[in-house]
């Protein structure tokens, strides 16, 4: 099986690389990464030497480089996105461009280069296409049936994305599966998102701004659980289906700040109460019943504490990855590996 990924040089396209290579030794990865800010090539600087990996430096939007790269391969795993919330209050066009347009593009290309639609296409989606739950019943869960209501122009467009996806099968008899999963965590996290933010911060001596009144409440699956329930949904799904996968680990964002805390053996203080996030999602929670049911995955390494800490522990392993990361002096790094493209 040779694997097209898609945004293979992100946070979970690089875990996901790493655990297709270790998991299923006979199969081979592309990655197509066009390294936004989020990009980072170091993240997989262990396994380039690998001959089952490529890396490929493009944009999703280029149809016929996409086109190419899939005559290639034998299924298209599609992660590349524009994926941080407050980026897209900030500013929602590169979302559109990326989320929107970069998947239909991926769907276009599929057709073209694969006109018996014989190579599946897995789209990474997120739950945040459902909207939000309420904080006071806690028995209510996003199931794959829930309307999709997004809130935010981050959560809009990859339910842009979700349709255009679900129109090809629908349209096209196109062999697609849509995945929809909770929060991840683990290592390579870009130090913007809540977890290696707050960590971070704290190795460096600074405060944590916990948004609003910290009763927000998110279901969090490590990485290396989204990443083989991904796989299994690529090997073993039904065509046209959506399959939820969630963590079983809500947590409110206090009680995540107060279990970081802890681990960095930090106090109270530390917390800073900031200004909440614009139209602020209360809370996720997910029914991934499902693909427990139909495909035989649950997480099994999601629990905390002990998942938290270990990640808590990568961070505080690898200041050199975060600080590059941070300054961007890893894009030195890809112009000595790559060029100057
Ligand atoms: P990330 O921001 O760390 O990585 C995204 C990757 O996509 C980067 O390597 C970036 O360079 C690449 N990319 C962006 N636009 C591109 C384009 N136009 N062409 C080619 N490459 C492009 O994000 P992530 O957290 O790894 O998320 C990966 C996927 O999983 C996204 O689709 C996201 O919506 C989804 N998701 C993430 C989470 C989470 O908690 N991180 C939860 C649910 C779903
Ligand atoms: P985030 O990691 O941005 O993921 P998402 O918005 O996709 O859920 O945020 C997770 C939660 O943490 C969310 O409820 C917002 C909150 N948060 C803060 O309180 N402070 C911060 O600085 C950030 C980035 C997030």
């Amino acid at each position: 099986m040779k694997i097209l990924l898609t945004g293979g040089s992100g946070f979970i396209g690089s875990n996901f690389v790493r655990f297709v290579l270790r998991e299923r030794p006979g199969y081979q990865v592309i990655n197509l990464d066009a390294l936004t800010y989020s990009g980072n090539p170091e993240n997989l600087a262990d396994i380039e030497s690998d001959e089952r990996y490529r890396f490929v430096h493009g944009d999703i939007r280029d149809i016929d480089r996409v086109a190419e790269l899939i005559e290639e391969a034998d299924a298209v795993v599609h992660m590349a996105a524009e994926s941080h919330v407050d980026r897209s209050i900030m500013d929602a066009r590169p979302f559109v461009e990326s989320n929107a347009l970069g998947t239909q593009t991926v769907i276009d290309a599929l057709r073209r280069a694969n006109p018996k639609l014989t190579k599946r296409l897995v789209h990474v989606s997120t739950d945040e296409v459902y909207g939000t739950l309420p904080l006071d019943k806690p028995e209510v869960k996003f199931t794959e049936d829930t309307p999709l209501q997004p809130n935010s122009p981050y959560a809009a467009s990859k339910t842009a994305s979700d349709l255009f996806v679900r129109a090809a099968f629908h349209t096209f008899g196109m062999d697609v599966c849509i995945t929809r999963c909770s929060n991840n965590f683990g290592p390579y996290q870009f130090p913007e998102k809540v977890i290696p933010l707050f960590v971070t911060n704290l190795i460096e001596g600074k405060k944590v701004p916990l948004y609003g009144d910290g009763r927000n409440v998110r279901d969090w699956l490590h990485v290396e659980d989204h990443c083989e329930a991904v796989l299994a949904v690529l090997e073993k799904g039904s065509a046209g289906e959506v399959y939820n996968i969630g963590g079983n680990n809500e947590r409110s964002n206090l009680e995540l700040t107060h279990s970081i805390l802890q681990a960095m053996n930090c106090g109270e203080e530390k917390i800073e109460y900031v200004k909440d996030r614009l139209g602020h999602d209360l809370r996720y929670a997910i029914d991934a019943s499902k693909i427990e049911r139909e495909l035989g995955w649950r997480p099994t390494r999601s629990a905390w504490p002990g998942a938290l800490e270990a990640t808590v522990k990568w961070y505080v392993d690898n200041p050199q990855w975060w600080q590059r990361v941070r300054s961007g002096a890893y894009r030195t790094y890809y112009e000595k590996q790559y060029g100057n493209a």
